[in-house]
């Protein structure tokens, strides 16, 4: 499905030279790999704003690479928020789609679409070892219903998804962004929340969950006072933690340091617009 622009380096290792972004013998921009995710697909001065997540250059093993460069091609999406996407032909069917955000490696990911075959899976990370890894369990568990994105999934939402095209939303663990500093980081805020309810369709699941109290209280403010959206919970606070969501990575390190988990699920309720439109 991508149109990743086909690249003629050979270059194998993620290891970049010290104190530079950009390693020996690859243009500013080109693929890792050939054919493979692009580096900042959407372009680095695409537009000044504040991201939920930080440029980071980690080591992709040789089973990643290979994944990338065999998988890429077939069931990659590089976010370069230049088209709209018809996710009927993204995936080659006409099955629901949820949009997951920041699946780290993947591994929850892989056992969601493998729980529930007809679901499409739309996953976007800017993590370029865990789409490597994501792709090579797709292939490894024959699961066909998994697309992955990488990018910015702000640039997805507002670029390249229309209106009521997402029968869900996921949001596992985000960076917690601890520091008071970095709050304006955290990606569920009333902006982003605005953004997604015009992407989700009347009904639909926004299910968040954090192991960082302080972010799950603010999840729960913004989405409590948001009008877009209502608690599935009818009392209103956190949720029982839904049986179909399996334990994460990030999850699991929360754990073990003591944290405890919460998981919100709201629901998109139509829009008041979208209400006197349909009339
Ligand atoms: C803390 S990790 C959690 C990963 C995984 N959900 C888990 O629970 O193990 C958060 C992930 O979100 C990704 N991320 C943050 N902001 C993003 C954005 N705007 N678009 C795409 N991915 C994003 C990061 O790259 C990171 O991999």
């Amino acid at each position: 499905m991508s149109e990743s622009v086909q690249s003629h380096v050979s270059e194998v290792s993620g290891a970049a030279s010290a104190g530079t972004s950009v390693p020996r013998g690859r243009a500013k921009g080109e693929p890792r790999f050939p054919g493979g995710p692009q580096a900042d697909p959407a372009g680095s001065h695409f537009e000044r704003r504040i991201r939920s997540f930080q440029p980071r250059r980690s080591r992709v093993t040789a089973g990643q690479a290979d994944a990338l460069r065999r998988l890429w091609p077939v069931w990659g999406l590089d976010i370069d928020g230049q088209r709209v996407l018809d996710l009927a032909e993204l995936f080659g069917n006409t099955r629901p789609v949820v949009l997951e955000i920041g699946f780290g490696m993947g591994e929850a990911t892989a056992q969601m679409a493998a729980d529930d075959p007809d679901t499409n899976i739309l996953a976007v990370d800017v993590h370029t070892p865990g789409q490597g890894n994501l792709l090579n369990l797709a292939d490894r568990n024959g699961l066909t219903n998994i697309r992955v994105g990488n990018g910015d999934a702000i640039i997805l939402l507002r670029e390249m998804l229309t209106p009521d095209s997402l029968d869900g939303l996921r949001v596992y663990f985000p960076d917690p962004w601890p520091k008071k500093r970095h709050h304006k980081r955290r990606l569920i805020q009333p902006e982003f929340l605005t953004l997604a309810a015009t992407r989700l369709k009347p009904g639909a699941v926004l299910h968040c969950a954090t192991d960082w109290e302080p972010y799950a209280e603010q999840m729960l403010d913004v989405l409590t006072a948001h009008p877009d959206y209502e608690n599935t919970v009818p009392e209103g606070g956190f949720a029982p933690r839904p049986a179909f969501r399996p334990l994460t990575r990030f999850e699991s390190q929360g754990l073990q340091k003591g944290h405890v988990v919460r998981d919100l699920l709201f629901r998109r309720i139509p829009h008041r617009d979208t209400d006197a439109g349909r009339g």
